[in-house]
């Protein structure tokens, strides 16, 4: 198969799936986030050695007090409650986006999770948490020292982002949006990008591997001609 190095996921339409059945938007965020372990289980045993998450934007402090509060409590929970399974299957976790934005009892555990896992050679699992796009790439601008500025090249930058991970090779959207929404500006330069109408909690190992099958026949040619 086509080797892929990194998949990044925009879990669209957690809020849609709920609403349809009549429930609050949060009961949608949930079954998302059993929807998420689900996925990094199978991308694990699929040992591919970056998955990054868009689990809340920098913009996703425009919703309501409640939903901000209720994903602040899940992405808390998932940290603590997955811990185990990131030790048994060797899970490196990452994260990126504006840390010292988000609330202290977040940033310790954030911060404890990665600093456990950070020698855990399987996949790695990069939460965007608090993340946008511009908002990297303007941290990481503000991080150069001025001597450095003019010998900067796109691989010297990329040490300044965040984490410096390698390029994404598929970028899956879900929930019928075509569009990026400020995730991983820099990383999606060459990214194959699959689209499904499909919302976030029902989509499924398989369909994760119909992402995979449709990347596999993608031809990939980066300006080039093959
Ligand atoms: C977008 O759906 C989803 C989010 C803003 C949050 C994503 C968070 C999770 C899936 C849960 C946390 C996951 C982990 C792994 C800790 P939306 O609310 O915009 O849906 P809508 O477009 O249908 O309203």
């Amino acid at each position: 198969m086509k080797t892929i190095e990194h998949i990044a996921i925009i879990m669209d339409g957690n809020g849609r799936w709920a609403q349809q059945r009549g429930l609050y938007r949060s009961r949608g965020h949930q079954e998302g986030y059993e929807t998420a372990k689900k996925i990094v289980k199978a991308v694990s045993a699929l040992k591919i050695p970056y998955i990054t998450l868009y689990a809340f934007s920098t913009e996703n402090w425009k919703r309501t007090t409640e939903e901000v509060g209720f994903l602040m409590r899940l992405i808390k929970k998932h940290l603590r409650a997955e811990f185990q399974f990131y030790v048994e299957n060797n899970i490196r976790m990452i994260h990126i986006g504006n840390l010292s934005a988000l609330p202290k009892d977040i940033q310790k555990e954030i911060s404890d999770v990665t600093e456990k896992t950070k020698h855990h050679a399987g996949t790695a699992v990069v939460f965007a948490i608090n993340y946008g796009g511009k908002d990297e790439i303007i941290r990481a601008l503000q991080k150069i020292p001025a001597d450095k500025i003019n010998s900067i090249t796109e691989s010297s930058f990329s040490e300044y982002l965040d984490y410096p991970l390698p390029d994404v090779d598929l970028l899956i959207r879900t929930g019928g949006e075509k569009r990026i929404s400020n995730f991983l500006l820099w990383q999606t330069a060459y990214a194959e990008l699959y689209f499904t109408d499909t919302l976030w909690p029902d989509f499924t190992e398989d369909d994760l591997h119909q992402a995979l099958q449709s990347y596999k026949h993608r031809d990939r040619r980066f300006g080039g001609i093959t």
